[in-house]
């Protein structure tokens, strides 16, 4: 590293820049994303019909298309003391590895115990449920990151929380429950024998015993329904989570700001889309309002391509068929990412906002398999130190791959992607990319149709 820089290694906004209010980027949007429909009667969902299900106030916030700024509660900002405002970093190191004329810049969210984002979220949700005096929460959790943030977040608040984990990832990461665990959180497999969804799952998919996102919060909303004072929450995909998340792109756009640097490509892994959401949420809103414009781009795995080989329809967001119909790409609620995929971005789905801001155009999307993901990730441990989680690792490819089309071109761009979270739980993972004896199940056109062709008419 040269020291003739004038951009830190690391952009650390002052304590007093922590967001005041999150950023709806509904409120810019044209043409709002469809509303969640009643699979019974099929007309929009009502306050009143989702409110036996999730939180009161994060109703309000999810069915909220036109409020700009929603304030931040000091609650909640005072818990974010203790791990934001997070670092955007100037990748130097891995600029310098690269040979590229690009600036890449990541926002690190890892730097809290649960290891990623989902925390932001996580302790929104979780206080908004304490606000209401409820006593607990039901989730699902996939590679255990977003159950991890949660058990903090309940942990902190004193409420109960039952997490419902995929049971692939419950067998393959012992030590990622055990967290949940001394955070209070009791922690179930899925599927599981323990709730009436579960029981039917494993009796109609005998094959089917890995488990899924779909089916893990099909019993946890059993569950919330049928238990007094709980409520479910959701980790991604649903509005609100993309709202408590725009925190994210927030600071990231007020670091770059204060630098005067320009972002010219934004990239972000995509699950069910709330990391990226919340990263390009401002970006997002400047490009709407015509102020500036981005290339903005989210990575997804190709073994679970909902974006890039799916149909932007109405399904539901679970197995089970026990959550409303959310209008969004999808490659079909039935289908099952294979249990060799190390990363959580297994979800069928794809957030509603994100899934009608890539149908209008505002952003594209690429598929990238697990070991160039991997090769990537190796590349940014041994440059930048970090040891990347899965997940994110999809985003650090796809910069690389962007840096590297700068050093043919000789362009400068202003790279910035999301780093999610860390990877110190997805060591098994590490160590079949280390044999070399990871591979990538990517599914035939004829799955993915046999998994559409069962969608919900709508
Ligand atoms: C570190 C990390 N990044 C990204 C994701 C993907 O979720 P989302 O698309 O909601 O950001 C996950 C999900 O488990 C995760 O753990």
């Amino acid at each position: 590293m040269s020291n003739t820089q004038t951009i830190p290694y690391k952009i650390y906004l002052p304590e007093d820049k922590l967001p005041k209010a999150y950023y709806n980027v509904r409120a810019d949007m044209k043409v709002k994303p469809a509303p969640m429909l009643n699979p019974g009667t099929l007309q929009p969902m009502t306050a009143e019909e989702l409110e036996p299900v999730f939180c009161k106030e994060l109703v309000k916030q999810e069915l909220d298309n036109d409020t700009r700024d929603i304030p931040i509660p000091t609650e909640i900002r005072d818990f974010y003391k203790m791990y934001r405002p997070s670092p955007l970093v100037r990748a130097y190191c891995l600029e310098e590895a690269l040979g590229t004329p690009a600036h890449i810049y990541y926002k690190f969210e890892g730097n809290n115990t649960s290891g990623s984002h989902k925390l932001n979220s996580a302790i929104a949700q979780a206080y908004y449920a304490k606000n209401q005096g409820l006593k607990g929460v039901t989730t699902e959790t996939g590679a255990g990151q977003w159950g991890t943030a949660l058990s903090m977040a309940c942990g902190y608040l004193g409420l109960e929380c039952k997490v419902f984990m995929v049971r692939v990832s419950y067998e393959q990461k012992p030590d990622r429950r055990e967290v949940m665990r001394t955070y209070g959180a009791s922690v179930t497999p899925s599927p599981s024998d323990t709730t009436n969804v579960g029981r039917q799952i494993l009796a109609d998919h005998p094959d089917g015993k890995n488990g899924s996102l779909g089916t893990a919060i099909s019993e946890a909303v059993e569950v919330a329904v049928g238990t007094e004072g709980y409520r479910y929450v959701l980790g991604s995909v649903l509005n609100q989570v993309l709202l408590h998340q725009s925190i994210i792109g927030l600071e990231a756009k007020s670091a770059l700001d204060m630098y005067d640097v320009k972002a010219d490509i934004l990239i972000g892994c995509t699950g069910g889309g709330s990391n990226l959401g919340g990263l390009i949420s401002p970006f997002m809103g400047e490009k709407l309002r015509g102020e500036a414009d981005y290339d903005i781009i989210g990575v997804e795995p190709a073994s679970c391509p909902s974006f890039t080989r799916g149909k932007y329809v109405y399904d539901f967001c679970d197995t089970g068929h026990v959550t409303p119909l959310a209008k969004m790409y999808t490659i079909g609620n039935e289908f099952i990412p294979s249990p060799n995929h190390a990363g959580g971005l297994r979800f069928h789905g794809m957030s509603p906002i994100l899934s009608e801001l890539y149908h209008q155009g505002y952003m594209r999307a690429v598929a990238v398999d697990q070991v160039e993901v991997f090769k990537a990730a190796t590349t940014f441990a041994r440059t930048e130190g970090i040891l990347p989680a899965p997940e994110s690792s999809h985003a650090i490819c796809q910069a690389i791959k962007e840096a590297e089309k700068c050093k043919e071109t000789g362009e400068a761009k202003n790279i910035v992607f999301g780093l999610s979270g860390t990877g110190y739980f997805d060591l098994s993972a590490y160590r079949q990319f280390n044999d070399g004896t990871m591979t990538d199940d990517i599914p035939t056109d004829e799955q993915i149709a046999a998994s559409l062709a069962k969608l919900p008419k709508v």
